[in-house]
């Protein structure tokens, strides 16, 4: 399986910190933000990565990356998403070529997990994986996508509503999933939403409805970095853990 990395939109929620230089180059206690979905890529065996980038400090990403070696990447490619604010599913539809029909893993650049993915991506087959979990603080539920269970089959997933006003459940959808080729063909049928991006969450709507959506817990530390809140809580946890406190 090969890996893609979301890199692009603006990390306008992070400035002036974005201001310099792109979100996902910002310190995560030792190493830029984009290590971390790298490194859970490499740890799975997927060493064929695409780092999708946007944005007036796209530049920057080469220099940190170069070509992927030191971080066992074998092989290293970058996509420019034209629309830095297009939304994670347009970054996404520039994986097609890449991707060549198979299936493949996808992670936000901004994610950091300690998650194992390596056996979920040896059983993946078909349809979609979500890796889900569950969040306490109501406020923090609110920014995700969450999870609305099948009122009949609470083993189901009925939908993910993207950033409700009240949440259906405390799960959340997280910045890693799996997908097969058919991401494209649905990626083509979404509309803009109503923050004129083009949703991933409707992207796996649309996997649910086709009844090809399945779903496992992410078990570990996981978060995003998208906030000062849970950039501090991030640098945190992987500074904890670096000297063995966790
Ligand atoms: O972190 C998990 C959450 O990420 C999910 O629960 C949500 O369903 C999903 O929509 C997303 O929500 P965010 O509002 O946190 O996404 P954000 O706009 O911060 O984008 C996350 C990453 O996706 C970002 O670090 C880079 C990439 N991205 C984003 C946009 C908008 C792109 O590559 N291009 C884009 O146009």
């Amino acid at each position: 399986m090969k890996g893609v990395i979301l890199a692009g939109g603006l990390g306008t929620r992070l400035y002036p910190l974005t201001y310099a230089t792109n979100k996902h180059l910002l310190p995560v206690y030792d190493k830029p933000m984009i290590f971390y979905p790298i490194a859970t890529l490499v740890n799975s065996g997927i060493t064929e990565i695409l780092v999708v980038v946007s944005g007036p400090h796209a530049g920057h990403f080469i220099r940190v990356l170069k070509n992927g070696k030191e971080l066992g990447v074998k092989h290293l490619e970058f996509a420019y998403q034209e629309k830095p604010d297009g939304g994670i599913a347009d970054a996404l539809s520039l994986s097609e070529d890449f991707a060549d029909n198979g299936n493949i893993a996808v992670i936000l650049g901004d994610n950091t997990t300690d998650m194992d993915l390596k056996s979920a991506v040896k059983s993946f087959q078909k349809g979609a994986l979500l890796f889900i979990k569950k969040i306490d603080d109501p406020h923090q539920l609110k920014r995700f996508g969450v999870v609305v269970f099948d009122a009949k089959d609470p083993k189901k997933i009925a939908a993910i509503e993207e950033k409700p006003k009240i949440p259906k459940s405390n799960y959340v959808a997280t910045g890693l999933y799996l997908y097969d080729a058919k991401v494209f063909d649905y990626i083509r049928s979404c509309k803009p939403s109503w923050r004129n991006e083009l949703e991933i969450s409707d992207v796996n709507n649309q996997y649910i409805k086709d009844v090809s959506l399945s779903w496992t817990e992410l078990t570990g530390f996981w978060s995003d970095c998208g906030t000062f809140e849970t950039l501090f809580q991030a640098n945190k946890y992987w500074a904890k853990k670096e000297v063995g406190r966790v």
